[in-house]
């Protein structure tokens, strides 16, 4: 079997769901059609999640299919395989969330797994409810070591807004094997009905339009980071960030809608949780070692490995515990390319969140470990930097939790030759913050302005060598042997940079 896909196939590698009997009937609800008994409605479709594995495993790769409904009882059916005659059979458990008040008063989760699967394989699945089918699709697993890969990156996106819809469909368009997203999903506070509001019905709408977005997440895993928007209120007692359950019963839905993989560390995370106990224990009874397991994790795909952090205020880049599970994770890989994830950028050159540098201190063991690339997202802008390696000098604000203002200074060696077209092969990690996919940008007047892009705090040293603020964009990374292309397309399709990084 050839690890790579043949170019009908990759074109077919979005988008593929082939029968559809749900219909749209409200925001973000779709409602069955000509089953033989009454189905719920549909608060998400379905929708292709990695699932827990990080390795690639041959014969071993599982993947998820999740869809929600109303909580009303139903009974669904899964069938899968290599053909459209399927041939087994998946099993169909589900979790309820439920937020009592709230209409609906709920959520019913359900996820089957395909396991035992081929790496870079079509498969097909159909879904019945009630015994009608209201679904067919197809995915294709992870690539194998050696397989070339097409990947979207973006950050800060789903807000109901013109422009989130228009990226959505211009990402669509694209038929990337899978999203990297860099954090910030959903706004205002990653609620589940803001997921069904502004997430589900936009990154797997019906039809491919700028101004509906595109059918993607049925046949497209969706990885994403926990970031600061995640977090829905700020606890009155201490004014930190947390998920307060009394004020939304349906908070911290990263948790609850993504199935990612689960080799986070064991240690217990800092995000503060509070309210109800009853309502605490409906999400974690629904979560289960997702939380807080799913705040950092990593996976292979193709010939990369990615890191994927969370780096909220809570968070001390310098804790031992954490560090030591980077340099295993980073230490264990045999990819030939590295990609860390997470979503406030250390190297920013915008304005509004620059002194958010908490993961500063992870550079130096990144950099020993030969990370390649750095993904954020957090500034609502696009910024590509130029290779660079950075020493701390001092650390004392990576253990000022919860302030935003973490300045971390230090030495930044800037290089200087790599121009990502005739000098490709970088001295040093490129960091690149792709924050523009949809919600409103920052840091108007900054593009192709460099004397804007400077921090006296960082000595001037001009690490930005491309920005743009005043178009929404997503980058789109090609990953084949030693060869990494990444374009940035706007919300209008059109190349507004492009890099390309060897090794060789
Ligand atoms: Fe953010």
């Amino acid at each position: 079997m050839t690890p790579h896909l043949s170019r009908r196939q990759f074109l077919r590698s979005a988008g593929g769901i082939t029968f559809l009997a749900l219909t749209p009937v409200g925001r973000g609800l779709f409602a069955a059609t000509n089953t033989p008994a009454a189905l719920p409605l549909f608060t998400a479709l379905p929708y292709v999640q990695p699932g827990p594995d990080s390795q690639l495993k041959p014969g071993a790769e599982t993947v998820r299919l999740a869809w929600q409904t109303e909580p009303v009882k139903a009974h669904f059916t899964v069938e899968f395989g290599r053909t459209e005659n399927y041939g087994r059979t998946a099993a169909v458990p589900y979790a309820e969330r439920s937020y009592p008040g709230a209409t609906p008063a709920g959520r019913y989760n359900y996820v089957a797994t395909f396991d035992q699967l081929e790496l870079g394989t079509e498969y097909h699945y159909r879904v019945k409810g009630n015994g009608a089918v209201i679904a067919t699709g197809y995915f294709t697993t992870r690539q194998p070591r050696g397989g070339k890969i097409r990947f979207a990156a973006f950050g800060d996106n789903c807000n109901g807004d013109p422009s989130d819809h228009a990226i959505a469909y211009q990402v669509y368009q694209a038929h990337p094997d899978f999203v990297m997203n860099t954090g910030d999903n959903v706004y205002e506070n990653g609620l589940d009905s803001q997921y069904s509001s502004y997430f589900f019905p936009i990154f797997n709408a019906d039809v491919a339009a700028l101004d509906k977005g595109g059918p993607l997440l049925r046949s497209v895993p969706f990885y994403s980071v926990i970031a600061n928007h995640d977090l829905n209120t700020t606890d009155p007692a201490t004014g930190h960030p947390c998920a307060d359950f009394d004020e939304h019963p349906d908070a911290l839905a990263y948790y609850t809608n993504f199935h990612l993989p689960l080799n986070g560390p064991t240690v217990n995370h800092p995000t503060t949780t509070r309210g109800a106990a009853d309502r605490l224990q409906n999400f974690r009874d629904c979560a289960q070692q997702r939380f807080p397991r799913m705040a950092n994790y990593s996976y292979d795909y193709g010939n990369a490995h990615f890191i994927c952090l969370d780096s909220n205020t809570y968070i001390d880049a310098t804790d031992a515990d954490l560090q030591a599970w980077i340099a295993a994770d980073l230490a264990a890989t045999d990819a030939k390319w590295k990609i860390a994830v997470y979503h406030q950028p250390p190297f920013n050159a915008g304005a509004k969140h620059y002194k958010e540098q908490q993961m500063r201190p992870l550079c130096p063991l990144f950099e020993a470990h030969k990370v390649d690339l750095v993904l954020s997202g957090h500034e609502h802008i696009y910024q590509r930097n130029r290779p660079l390696t950075f020493a701390p000098a001092d650390l004392s604000r990576a253990h000022a939790l919860y302030s935003s203002d973490r300045l971390i200074p230090g030495k930044i060696t800037l290089d200087l030759d790599f121009d990502g077209e005739k000098v490709t092969k970088p001295k040093g990690i490129i960091y690149l913050t792709t924050g523009a996919g949809g919600k409103k940008l920052y840091d108007p007047g900054y593009t192709n302005d460099p004397t804007k892009w400077l921090h006296a705090e960082d000595n001037n040293v001009p690490y930005a060598v491309k920005m743009n603020t005043d178009k929404y964009s997503f980058s789109l990374f090609e990953i084949d042997g030693d060869v990494l292309t990444m374009k940035q397309i706007d919300q209008d399709g059109s190349e507004i940079d492009r890099m390309k990084v060897t090794k060789a």
